[in-house]
């Protein structure tokens, strides 16, 4: 059977210039002209004493190329101990592999080759304990400091850093899995974890659905399970998993909405991990099982947007799948945009216009930051790693870009069409190129007079934003700004602010829009009045540190301390680190730095230790 990666076929088939120039994935070594992995078997042991996974992974191959006799795989860090493979004619021998010289981006490229074209390939190896993609927490760094912990975060190319394996997302596998760790340890994988409810250090996973590389994921740790709804279940250490099951348990009804809009889910269970607040992102779309970080779980729900977006990636990201990390926005500007419709749909249209109005207010601001090349949607890398061009860009200019195409054909008509585009591309990967051919023919042409093809490739392909963008504001906003201009005047007190009913989502909104100018005895009058400094709602208190830090007020510096040494999500910290450095905190942030960092993971380590190199 020869099974080519759509992007290729049609790349051969002869597309635009577009096309050929991003479908090749500049991160990733593997050459899957010649053969593709159709499926994945691990065997590994969850090493906490040295901080490694340890074991083989075995790849079932597809070849492309009849005269091909090697396997190109990506690694990094990787200690490969011997190769094995198993010829067509069902015997094992021993590969020829060499390890390339490490580059800082790609890795290490592992090069295998055999003496005629293998079935199945063995490679025996070890992670190392600084593995990019990898985690290792020793249990005082964990809520019940009684047992270490371990998870992967692979997106967007850190599946090398554990796995030699072909890390494209133009790939995709299923995969298989027994995981060994000390007894009173549970595992679970982006997988059916049936076998994961009984601890007893010896776990089987199974992942029939194909996925791509960046979806696997581990984790492992003191683990216990407790179900929200049939399809739903959370699985946590135990000091945090009533917390987070009060707070998530609307997740059944973001499925079922979901289901109604864009047709049905299609990986069977959708349940939660709970990882501990080193964890450098909000959340991890991992299949079946989304990582996502305890600092969302705030006691009222405001923040479960994060569980809304995971869960849309089920079908944006994870169902239909960017075929490159130029074409990240296809993932995350869909994601968003669906994250928003759920919300709408399970928390009413004021907050959802409300969650849309705070990131186009965040994406505005990050604009005039970056360079303009990279707020384009379909992003050039030129060689970089992804996470250097990570930013709001794909995720919220992705996100208007889609609600400016649902007001000019209205919700009907455009629903349809993504729809559609779910169920045509299910289980495939593709380029933003694709992408573009595959919406003139079913929403440009079908309805002629409405978006031209010009104004397409301009949100795509062009910087900053469209000047026609949506600019979405909220009425309750408004009324926020109208009591902020008054407080700022003089004509009332902090005391009056009408904050008796504002959400969080409020607070945000006036905090983020405070002068950083503002008076020593201001500061000093709201935190009295709203013991602001001391808030628990982990983004309101980001919000107030930022201003803080902004406007050189001081009595936040312990509390903003414990912040910065107790949370490692990248978008809660870097900016703090940032604000500090530019406002003549430099030393302090770098004590502070220098005692956290140990705790951190190694993804928010490396951009922090940029910021101080600079
Ligand atoms: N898939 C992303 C995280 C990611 C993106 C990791 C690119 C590595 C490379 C995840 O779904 C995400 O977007 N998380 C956001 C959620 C937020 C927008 C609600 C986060 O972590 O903040
Ligand atoms: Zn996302």
């Amino acid at each position: 059977m020869k099974i080519t990666p759509l992007f290729l076929s049609l790349a051969m088939a002869g597309m635009c210039s577009h096309a050929m120039a991003s479908a090749v994935d500049q991160n990733s070594y593997a050459n899957i002209n010649d053969v593709i992995t159709t499926h994945l078997n691990l065997d590994l042991d969850v090493d906490f004493a040295d901080k490694q996974l340890e074991g083989f992974v075995e790849h079932t191959l597809a070849w492309q190329n009849v005269n091909s006799r090697h396997l190109v795989l990506d690694t990094r860090d990787l200690d490969i101990d011997k190769v094995m493979y198993k010829t067509q004619k069902g015997r094992w021998k021993k590969a020829d592999f060499a390890l390339a010289k490490r580059d800082d981006v790609k890795g290490s490229k592992l090069t295998i080759t055999f003496s005629s074209q293998a079935q199945k390939v063995r490679i025996y190896y070890n992670s190392r304990p600084e593995a990019s993609g990898l985690q290792w927490l020793t249990p005082e760094q964990t809520a019940s400091k009684t047992h270490p912990f371990m998870y992967s975060q692979s997106q967007a190319i850190h599946a090398r850093s554990w796995l030699p394996v072909q890390d494209t997302p133009a790939m995709r596998v299923t995969y298989t899995a027994r995981i060994q760790t000390p007894k009173d340890i549970r595992a679970v994988m982006s997988a059916d974890n049936k076998d994961a409810l009984y601890k007893d250090g010896d776990y089987h996973f199974t992942m029939p659905q194909a996925i791509s590389p960046y979806l696997i994921a581990i984790g492992a740790g003191n683990l216990e399970f407790k179900a929200m709804s049939k399809q739903t279940g959370i699985f946590a250490e135990p000091e945090i998993l009533d917390a987070s099951v009060a707070e998530f348990n609307d997740t059944q009804a973001m499925i079922d909405k979901t289901n109604e809009m864009y047709g049905d889910y299609a990986w069977g269970r959708y349940d939660l991990l709970m990882l501990p607040p080193s964890f450098p992102f909000g959340g991890m779309e991992n299949p079946r099982l989304s990582f996502i970080t305890p600092t969302v779980v705030a006691g009222d729900k405001s923040l479960v947007n994060l569980i809304a977006h995971e869960l849309a990636h089920s079908w944006s990201g994870n169902l239909v799948t960017n075929a490159t990390w130029e074409d990240l926005w296809l993932n995350e500007g869909f994601t968003s945009y669906v994250e928003n419709r759920i919300m709408e749909e399970v928390f009413g249209r004021d907050r959802a216009v409300m969650e849309q109005a705070l990131d186009a207010a965040g994406l505005r601001a990050q604009l005039n930051t970056i360079d303009a090349p990279d707020t384009r949607l379909n992003l050039k890398l030129n060689g970089r790693d992804p996470d250097d061009a990570f930013s709001s860009v794909p995720y919220t200019k992705g996100q208007l870009f889609l609600i400016y195409l649902e007001n000019q054909y209205g919700r009907e008509k455009f629903d349809a069409f993504v729809k559609t585009y779910f169920d045509e591309f299910a289980f495939k990967s593709l380029t933003t190129a694709q992408f573009v051919t595959y919406i003139e023919a079913n929403l440009i042409e079908k309805y002629p007079g409405v978006v031209s093809m010009d104004k397409v490739n301009e949100w795509i392909f062009e910087p900053g934003l469209p000047s026609d963008a949506p600019n979405p504001t909220s009425d309750a906003f408004d009324k926020v700004d109208a009591a902020k201009t008054a407080w700022l005047q003089g004509s009332t007190t902090a005391a009056q602010l009408p904050t008796a009913n504002w959400t969080v989502h409020e607070w945000l909104h006036f905090l983020n829009n405070l002068p950083r100018d503002l008076s020593i005895e201001k500061m000093t009058e709201l935190d009295r009045e709203f013991n602001l400094t001391q808030a628990t709602n982990a983004e309101r208190a980001f919000a107030w540190y930022m201003l803080a830090v902004g406007n050189g007020y001081q009595p936040i510096y312990p509390a903003l301390d414990k912040h910065l040494t107790s949370i490692g999500r990248r978008k809660l910290i870097v900016p703090l680190y940032k604000a500090l450095i530019t406002n003549g905190k430099r030393e302090w942030a770098h004590k502070i730095y220098i005692n956290a960092r140990p705790g951190y993971h190694p993804l928010a380590q490396g951009t922090i230790d940029n910021l101080f190199s600079k």
